[in-house]
């Protein structure tokens, strides 16, 4: 069984079908820098423990740096005899170094620890460059709606016309979310980092002597894996990274199926970049939003690349089982699908042109300004059920006669309630709508401003 990592007690080796279902080369490929890291940082943790001469050590690392070097320009690549990266990257640094220096570098450790250790290593870079993706739509949601301060639009709930609102704070309202996912990913990494499991070994830990926290703060780690067994064995920190790429997935999906709705005839409030959009092959006249049905159709790969992982975890025993191989394609997954999908989202929403007097004409429609109405009432005096009744009754009224609130006379407005004096005319329109609602968090302009302001500094914390 010459070249694998067991062969001591089998008399033959590894049937071409185990071979077939075992390999892993295919997708852990992509940790090689990771590990070639982490062995570096072994090789530095046996050399201190005195299990290394300075020659031996010397060497290792020259051996190490040229797999590195080699990886880097595209020139190493695994053997299809090779079970995973990690017993790829030995035979390859026995090949370079030779048996008797190479062989010691596997003392202490196991492909349990390391493993572990590296899959946090990789998602944590991931999670800064997938931070900066988000933060770059943010960045161009907040461009959008500090450049259409003055526009109305139809807000809606149950995507029935609800109120007028800002098409600025409409916008921002999907920046927030993406924001938390920033935070999100910031505190998981904070989590992470103090739990580098190298030197858990295989699952009781080591015998060697071998020192974890300085491995760990090599790696960039801030502190190493309090309990061996947990460290070989939980995937938490993976099932974490998963939900939150689902969630930023899900904030994308429903930024997406507005955009759909939006560039529809039907709704007519914005018109999508030429080179953000796509044809058909067939209809000469069609402009389809295929980078908003992407997202939507890619934050459930997202979800399901969660709840796939979270499958696989839920049986295990501890420690370690070899089903836990099966925790990085889907979160791979998960990083390169936002890893392409976030830059054309953001450049579809930076690129997206609003057709705000379309906005503007239909925010005051389908009697959007009822509330203003009952508010105003209110603030007269009136208690709030009868003042929900009257300007309900205003709509009644103004249903029977075909036409919308600010279109009732003062004579049929003191009809329906002699409340209703001239002077409520003030809330009925879109403008005044929004600048009464002032209360913080609320769509009124100079509250919309200060909140672009909060946002900036928000985002400017990550
Ligand atoms: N390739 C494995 C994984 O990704 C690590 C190897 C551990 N294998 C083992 N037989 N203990 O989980």
């Amino acid at each position: 069984n010459e070249g694998s990592l067991w062969g001591g007690r089998f008399a033959s080796g590894p049937s071409p079908e185990l071979q077939a279902l075992s390999r892993s080369t295919h997708f852990d490929w992509q940790l090689t820098p990771y590990d070639l890291a982490g062995s570096r940082a072994h090789a530095n943790a046996l050399h201190r423990a005195g299990l290394l001469t300075d020659a031996d050590h010397a060497e290792l690392l020259r051996g190490l740096s040229a797999l590195g070097e080699r990886y880097a320009a595209g020139d190493l690549q695994p053997a299809d005899s090779d079970e995973d990266v990690h017993g790829a990257l030995e035979r390859l640094l026995l090949d370079e170094v030779g048996p008797e220096v190479g062989g010691r570098l596997r003392a202490g450790r196991s492909r349990n620890d390391q493993v572990a250790t590296l899959f946090r290593a990789y998602l944590r870079d991931h999670a800064r460059t997938i931070s900066g993706l988000v933060l770059d739509l943010v960045d161009v949601l907040e461009h959008q709606a500090a450049g259409h301060l003055d526009v109305i639009m139809p807000g809606r709930t149950h995507l029935q016309h609800a109120q007028p609102v800002l098409l600025s704070h409409h916008l921002l309202a999907h920046a927030w979310p993406l924001v938390r996912d920033v935070e999100r990913l910031r505190d998981w990494d904070a989590r992470v980092a103090s739990d580098s499991p190298y030197g858990s070994g295989a699952l009781a830990g080591q015998t060697l002597g071998l020192d974890p926290e300085a491995v760990a703060a090599e790696l960039g780690f801030s502190g190493s894996s309090a309990n061996s067994i947990d460290g070989t064995a939980s995937r938490d920190f993976a099932a974490e990274f998963a939900f939150v790429t689902a969630q930023v997935g899900v904030d994308l999906s429903r930024l997406a199926e507005e955009v759909i709705l939006w560039t529809t005839r039907e709704f007519d409030f914005a018109t999508l970049h030429d080179s953000w959009s796509t044809g058909s092959s067939i209809m000469p006249q069609k402009k389809n939003p295929d980078i908003a049905e992407l997202a939507r159709g890619k934050s459930g790969r997202l979800i399901g690349n969660l709840s796939g992982l979270m499958a696989t975890l839920k049986g295990l025993p501890l420690a370690y089982n070899r089903d836990l191989q099966e925790d990085k394609e889907p979160v791979f997954d998960s990083v390169q699908t936002l890893e392409v999908l976030l830059p054309a989202v953001t450049g579809m929403v930076a690129t997206l042109a609003f057709n705000t007097a379309r906005m503007a004409e239909l925010a005051p429609q389908g009697f959007s300004l009822a509330t203003d109405v009952a508010e105003w009432l209110v603030r007269e005096g009136v208690p709030f059920r009868d003042a929900h009744e009257v300007a309900g009754a205003c709509v009644r009224r103004c249903e029977e006669l075909g036409c919308d609130l600010p279109d009732l006379t003062d004579e049929q407005l003191a009809a329906v309630s002699p409340a209703l004096t001239p002077e409520v005319r003030s809330v009925l329109t879109v403008e005044g709508s929004v600048s009464s609602r002032s209360g913080r968090g609320g769509t009124a302009p100079v509250r919309v401003r200060e909140q672009l302001d909060d946002l900036r500094s928000a985002s400017a914390a990550h």
